[in-house]
């Protein structure tokens, strides 16, 4: 039913919107046509050093080739600050609130290029230049995009690792990237709760000898441990340091940062984004896709650990002289009011958040919301995985007081930026549905051999052609990047997602089509957690798969075999949990972990992962065929004993 719903454009919306409906169709159609000369206009939207006359060169099949605006220079940094200052010194680029209420600050543009001068001043004086890479592992404060941005400032590649990872996790990023240099806090702020971010780095290094030098921002203050030689306060080198940071001139190609994350095998990737694209691309879409106007606050609730956070907390609306809300804590404490509260407290504008925190938000029922104002927000944004229609109607009614539209918008941590999304002056909803591509942006459904679907639809989504925010290659293993995004169907970029088209050519992304998992918008591999699993001692075997949960999308199901001899107990289950947070963070704990005596497998010893998945989901009545497994009656053992049956 809430399918079938449509939502116009609120007139009041299409009037002051950049882009309207008739002007989404007409630049739609010129991006097709003139791919070229469409994003060499768009490429000026930022500053360059030298301007590009080359725009693309793009070729997807053998060993793959990205490039955009290859022969032009340019400094990230410099255009998410110093080219704002003649007009908005004084106006405030970040809004910071902390995890305590009572907490925030304003940074002015003018601010932000101290602290970022400053910073990159400490970065050079202590030998970091333009290719190495710097680790950042922060706690959701100013000094995190202030150190992007010096990293950005003086050609410094940053790896930005999630401040919920292990030290294991912790320190397999840093080797992977061999960085020497690791920017942290003493303790992160969560809800109440501490984080001890400088605790982690000390037990991660321990795996890293290659580091040298850690810069630690003292936050709470809370006691550390400070190891001479290799240890430094932030605050005591800043005060060694002048303002003056010169920006240091980059190919439109060079790396801009890494940023790990998980596939269907192996290890997490690190996933590459180069300068000027990536930076053409978030400024574009920021703009666009929130229809972001001068003087707007905007507010995405993401961590910078993710790209979320790189993209549309820091540079997409730094690059466009925008005023970005920085959040340190959670949406339920002190209370499940908290989002509202700070939407009031900074009159935010234009909101941008997770359908898992929605989700959990509507549980705590409407009172919460009621009680605050909200007549600031003109729009709402979801990210990260597929919104249900329920969860999209109560956004829309309880915060958005059916005033204000939704962008659902799908993208990837490679997409570098948002791909299919509505435009709130252009774009009809439906909820549930991430609606049409952006500009510039040519989805097309295939089906398992790999044939390109017309009309409406279902099968895998693929990208036909590049846009300028793709990621260019995963660091150090160029072979993995063409293997894993453009083997499966040659010639395309593949997403990994599985999707809809509709009648009106809306697409409706279903979720992931391989083995990668959504957990509260964070993705997780099932390999991953497996491995960490048969890690465990008492552990024979282990397989994971995603199974439907109300609040986070996907819980973690696993299937435990354990060695012979040893007993499943409570006690175990409870220590496995444990277990797996240690080895990889808290988001990757098992929701529910079954006993498994033995595991569905063929003949040959692969893993019946589509049987796994049924149980897990569920749907016993649905199993398929099962007469290819070696023993056919490990699958009534797991059925029967399928967890919260
Ligand atoms: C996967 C990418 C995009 C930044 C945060 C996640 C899922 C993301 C949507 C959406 C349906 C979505 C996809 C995608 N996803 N946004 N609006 N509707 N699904 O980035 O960690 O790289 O995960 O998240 O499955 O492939 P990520």
């Amino acid at each position: 039913m809430s399918e079938q719903q449509v939502f116009d454009v609120p007139a009041k919306v299409a009037e002051r919107a950049l882009i309207n409906a008739a002007k989404y169709e007409q630049l739609y159609r010129q991006s097709v046509e003139d791919n070229v000369g469409f994003w060499r206009e768009q490429g000026r939207r930022i500053d360059w050093i030298k301007p590009y006359t080359q725009v693309k060169d793009v070729d997807y099949t053998g060993e793959v080739r990205i490039r955009w605006y290859y022969d032009g220079t340019l400094n990230v940094a410099a255009n998410c600050i110093d080219r704002h200052l003649p007009k908005r010194a004084g106006q405030t680029a970040i809004i910071w609130e902390g995890d305590d209420p009572s907490i925030s600050k304003h940074i002015t543009y003018q601010e932000l290029s101290d602290h970022v001068g400053r910073f990159g001043n400490i970065l050079r004086s202590k030998g970091v230049k333009k290719g190495d890479r710097v680790t950042i592992y922060m706690p959701m404060i100013p000094e995190a995009a202030y150190a992007m941005l010096a990293c950005a400032r003086i050609g410094a590649v940053h790896s930005i690792v999630f401040g919920g990872f292990s030290p294991d996790s912790l320190a397999g990023r840093i080797v992977d990237c061999d960085s020497r240099f690791i920017i942290t806090a003493d303790e992160g702020l969560r809800g109440g709760k501490k984080v001890p971010l400088k605790a982690n780095v000390d037990a991660a290094l321990k795996q890293c000898p290659g580091v040298t030098d850690v810069l630690v921002v003292r936050h709470t203050g809370g006691a550390v441990h400070m190891e001479a030689g290799r240890d430094h306060w932030l605050h005591e080198e800043a005060a060694k340091v002048g303002v003056d940071c010169k920006p240091e001139e980059m190919n439109a190609e060079d790396p801009l940062f890494i940023l790990y994350t998980s596939g269907s095998t192996g290890k997490p990737k690190g996933v590459l984004h180069t300068t000027g694209g990536y930076l053409v691309y978030a400024s574009f879409t920021h703009q666009y896709v929130f229809d972001y106007h001068e003087g707007d606050i905007y507010w995405c609730t993401a961590d910078v650990g993710w790209v979320t956070g790189h993209s549309y907390i820091v540079y997409g609306p730094l690059a466009n002289g925008a005023t970005t809300l920085m959040f340190e804590g959670v949406p339920n404490y002190p209370d499940a009011s908290r989002f509202w509260q700070v939407c009031d407290k900074h009159k935010v504008n234009i909101f941008y958040t997770a359908p898992t925190a929605i989700r959990a938000l509507m549980r705590e029922g409407e009172a919460p919301v009621q009680k605050c104002k909200l007549d600031s927000l003109r729009l709402l944004g979801s990210v990260g995985e597929p919104i249900n229609p329920e969860a999209w109607l109560w956004y829309h009614r309880v915060v958005g007081r059916h005033r204000c539209p939704i962008v659902d918008t799908w993208w990837q941590t490679e997409t570098g930026g948002i791909l299919i999304s509505p435009l709130p002056g252009a774009t009809k909803l439906k909820p549930g549905s991430a609606t049409r591509p952006l500009p510039g942006v040519m989805p097309e459904i295939v089906d398992a051999n790999g044939k390109v679907l017309d009309g409406p639809c279902e099968g895998n989504l693929c990208i036909k052609d590049s846009w300028p925010g793709q990621m260019r290659t995963v660091y150090g293993d160029h072979k993995r990047f063409a293997d894993t995004y453009f083997s499966t169907y040659p010639g395309k970029y593949f997403t990994g997602d599985g999707c809809r088209r509709d009648e009106d050519g809306y697409y409706w992304i279903t979720g992931r089509v391989d083995d990668v998992i959504n957990v509260s918008g964070h993705r997780m591999g099932t390999a991953e957690v497996e491995s960490a699993l048969v890690a465990h001692p008492k552990v024979a075997e282990a397989a994971v798969v995603g199974y439907p949960h109300d609040i986070k999308g996907q819980g973690i199901y696993a299937y435990v075999t354990l060695k012979s001899g040893e007993q499943p107990t409570e006690e175990l289950r409870k220590e496995l949990v444990q277990w797996v947070r240690k080895e990889i963070g808290p988001i990757a704990s098992p929701d529910l972990i079954q006993w498994a005596p033995g595991l569905p497998k063929t003949r040959s010893g692969k893993i019946m992962r589509r049987i796994l998945r049924k149980i897990a989901e569920n749907e016993f009545g649905n199993l398929g065929d099962t007469s290819t497994l070696a023993d056919p009656n490990v699958v009534n053992d797991l059925v029967d004993n399928r967890m919260n049956k």
